[in-house]
């Protein structure tokens, strides 16, 4: 049995005394959870999230970091900064910022090697917009987005990272891919990768992201290449979040 992660992807949400409320409400509820929970925050909250989580059940992590590892990137973080702030975990190729930033195959490649070097475990996303999947070309999205890193990387760096299949109309708009949907997907990335390390594609952990709430969670997390999920908007309120991680 592969092991299960949750993780909160708050975006751009939060503030110290919300954050200290809703940290303190899932640290309540986590001795009835099994499976290994995250919480990636905003830059800014790093140091309150390992002051608060250190030693505790809940890890932590960002959702974002730089390619590059130091020098004249104004506004930029490393991954050796992340360290510094006892991440873990860090999302990356995240749509919106393939979308919003520019983000292309290519970058999310060099920062899935960045964060590897630097010892953080990256949860790389994929996934393809509606038009994509209108289209009939959704294996074929995930198929280049998995291509450009497997590219650089090598299949077994796979072995310390964490893939989530969001499709992109899925994320904060209400619509969660049936399980079905859902699972065809997982089932074609873990069958690509097997198809290169079978050893590798049997461990991965691939979280499903996409309106995952409490009320859908654990159907699809029944599936069987679902381990877990990536949750944006129901990870901003600890009893929400709390029975999606009870789920997995
Ligand atoms: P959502 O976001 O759960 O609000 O759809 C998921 C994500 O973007 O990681």
């Amino acid at each position: 049995m592969r092991r299960k992660l949750v993780a909160g992807n708050w975006k751009m949400h939060g503030s110290l005394a919300e954050n200290e409320r809703l940290l303190d409400g899932v640290l309540a509820g986590m001795p009835g959870v099994k499976a290994e929970v995250a919480v990636c925050v905003p830059y800014p909250y790093l140091a309150q999230a390992q002051a608060r989580l250190d030693g505790s059940a809940l890890v932590w992590g960002a959702q974002n970091l730089s390619q590059h590892g130091k020098g004249a990137f104004t506004g930029e973080v490393s991954a050796a900064m992340l360290r510094d702030f006892g991440c873990k975990y860090v999302i990356v190729g995240h749509s919106e910022r393939r979308a919003l930033y520019g983000e292309t195959d290519e970058i999310v490649a060099e920062k899935f090697v960045a964060a590897q070097a630097a010892g953080l475990i990256p949860i790389l996303c994929v996934g393809e917009t509606l038009g994509e999947r209108e289209s009939g070309v959704t294996e074929r999205v995930i198929a280049r987005q998995l291509d450009a890193v497997v590219a650089k990387s090598g299949v077994g760096a796979l072995a310390d990272a964490v893939l989530a299949y969001e499709p992109v109309w899925a994320i904060g708009t209400g619509k969660t891919a049936s399980p079905e949907q859902a699972q065809d997907v997982h089932a074609f990335i873990r069958g690509k990768l097997a198809a290169l390390d079978p050893s590798v594609a049997e461990a991965l952990v691939i979280q499903y992201g996409g309106s995952v709430k409490a009320n859908n969670a654990a159907e699809l997390f029944a599936q069987p290449d679902i381990d877990g999920g990536l949750i944006g908007g129901a990870s901003l309120a600890a009893d929400e979040f709390l029975a999606v991680c009870r789920a997995a």
